[in-house]
């Protein structure tokens, strides 16, 4: 069967923890979209592991798969996988062959626009890692495909083709020279070619390559358990997202399917569990409807709660919202159902994975955004576009708060252990979406997730 891990919010739910705390049974981990946008940490036998590509799963011992809706550095993945062997451990990673490849021009070209995009306040904060400019290239049938590395004479056709493209980009639209980079050597069809024809040339010595789909249906039909493991998450989805404030691929579970090769039916047997942060963070600008205090340059001039600031110290804190690489706060807000709602709709959850709730504890009182108003109406999911999104209220509903107690003690113990006020507010979580609470986050280590029930 499968299962696949979807972020409910804005990213940084914790879906890495649920993909280990889940991940016993599994034969194969596959990704679906993104690409080294994905910044995720592994703790495996007490080691930590800081990967931005490979799925964790591979770090265990399981297959680790990067799908056909992938986007797919092939140096970052190379340092990964180096990385991981010099450490001992011994990954086996796939990547499919319909995947596309980030060539340097893409992050190259991310970074200009996102600087050209901020004189507007629509730069959507990226990762700058070229992730939508090859995701544009691969709509625009101008991309290179993992593939293409393996064929010399259609990746030289391919980059002849597009390279020129990209250096009139660079130098007649935005007025840069190629000479004035960094790496001039990202424009250069040249060396493009031999940098990724040695990529393709490892790629195929080390049998890494694969037709995504046909590979997992054979699994599937010898027995074997695959999970889908989702980057980023709902409401930063191209489609269900709040664009343009969004990645360039699809977090929700329709993209399973499409970025593997698999039927959607395939996927809709399985379980679709949604990882939920008990609260709301988010990196980047734009509406918050739910924000407690704010940060500059990211809370816009009107919006998040000022008078709040102390109480966003205080989850900020407990809960280490700050980026993981820049140390930058990131914004904070109560848990934002409408938010939610959507995401159980749109992406079919059969369960729910709540993490992060020993962070709210000590609070006297706990907040949802339970609804939004919006031009006198009250609205139960989110409005279709950003800038409605940023006109709604927040409609709070209020629970009592929960002591702070030994948390290993109750992941110990099991669910019944946790707090009556904090079950409550999972069960209220429950009762909104229609799924049931299938583990649940006390704190950051494996032991300290309780698991209800195993998806497998
Ligand atoms: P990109 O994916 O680098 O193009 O960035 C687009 C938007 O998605 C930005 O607002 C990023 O902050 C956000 N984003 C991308 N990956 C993640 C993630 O793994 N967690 C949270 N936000 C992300």
């Amino acid at each position: 069967m499968t299962v696949t891990i979807v972020g409910s919010q804005l990213g940084d739910e914790g879906k890495g923890g649920i993909v280990d705390v889940f991940g016993d049974p599994v034969d194969v981990v596959a990704r679906y979209q993104g690409g080294d946008n994905a910044g995720h940490t592994v703790v495996h036998e007490g080691d930590e592991y800081k990967l931005s590509l490979v799925p964790s799963g591979a770090v265990r011992g399981k297959i680790g798969v990067l799908g056909n809706g992938c986007v797919v550095n092939p140096a970052t993945l190379f340092e990964e996988l180096d990385g991981l062997r010099e450490r001992g451990l011994d990954p086996d990673v796939r990547v499919a062959e319909r995947a596309h490849a980030i060539l340097p021009y893409h992050r190259v070209l991310d970074g200009i626009e996102e600087d050209v995009k901020s004189d507007e306040d629509l730069a959507a904060g990226t990762t700058g890692r070229g992730i939508g400019p090859t995701y544009e290239d691969k709509a625009g049938r101008r991309g290179v495909r993992i593939g293409d590395l393996l064929d010399p004479e259609v990746l030289r056709d391919r980059l002849e083709y597009v390279v020129p493209q990209k250096r009139a980009l660079l130098e007649d639209v935005y007025g840069i020279d190629v000479s004035d980079l960094d790496d001039p050597d990202a424009f250069d069809v040249d060396a493009l070619f031999e940098r990724y024809r040695t990529f393709g040339e490892r790629l195929a010595e080390e049998d890494m390559t694969v037709n995504c789909g046909e590979f997992l249906a054979g699994r599937l039909d010898d027995g074997e358990e695959v999970m889908f493991e989702g980057a980023q998450g709902t409401s930063i989805d191209i489609d269900h997202g709040i664009y343009p404030y969004v990645t360039s691929s699809n977090p929700t579970a329709g993209g399973a399917a499409v970025g593997t090769g698999v039927s959607p039916g395939v996927v809709g047997q399985g379980e679709v569990i949604g990882i939920v942060k008990a609260y709301l963070s988010r990196v980047g600008t734009g509406p918050l409807p739910t924000e407690l205090g704010s940060v500059d340059g990211q809370t816009p001039p009107d919006g998040g709660r000022p008078e709040e600031a102390d109480l966003a110290e205080y989850i900020r804190d407990e809960g280490g919202e700050y980026g993981t690489v820049t140390g930058r706060p990131r914004r904070v807000g109560w848990l934002d159902v409408p938010m939610l709602r959507h995401a159980a709709r749109a992406n079919g959850f059969t369960g729910l994975a709540v993490n992060h709730l020993d962070v709210l504890a000590g609070l006297d009182e706990v907040k949802v955004g339970h609804a939004y108003e919006l031009d006198g109406e009250e609205l139960l999911t989110m409005p279709p576009t950003t800038e409605k999104w940023g006109d709604c209220e927040a409609v709070f509903r209020s629970f009592d708060g929960w002591p702070d107690v030994d948390w290993a003690a109750v992941a110990d113990e099991g669910y019944d252990a946790i707090p009556e006020n904090a079950r409550a507010y999972l069960e209220y979580l429950e009762d909104e979406l229609d799924a049931p609470v299938y583990a649940v986050g006390v704190g950051p280590g494996r032991e300290e997730t309780i698991v209800v029930e195993s998806p497998f």
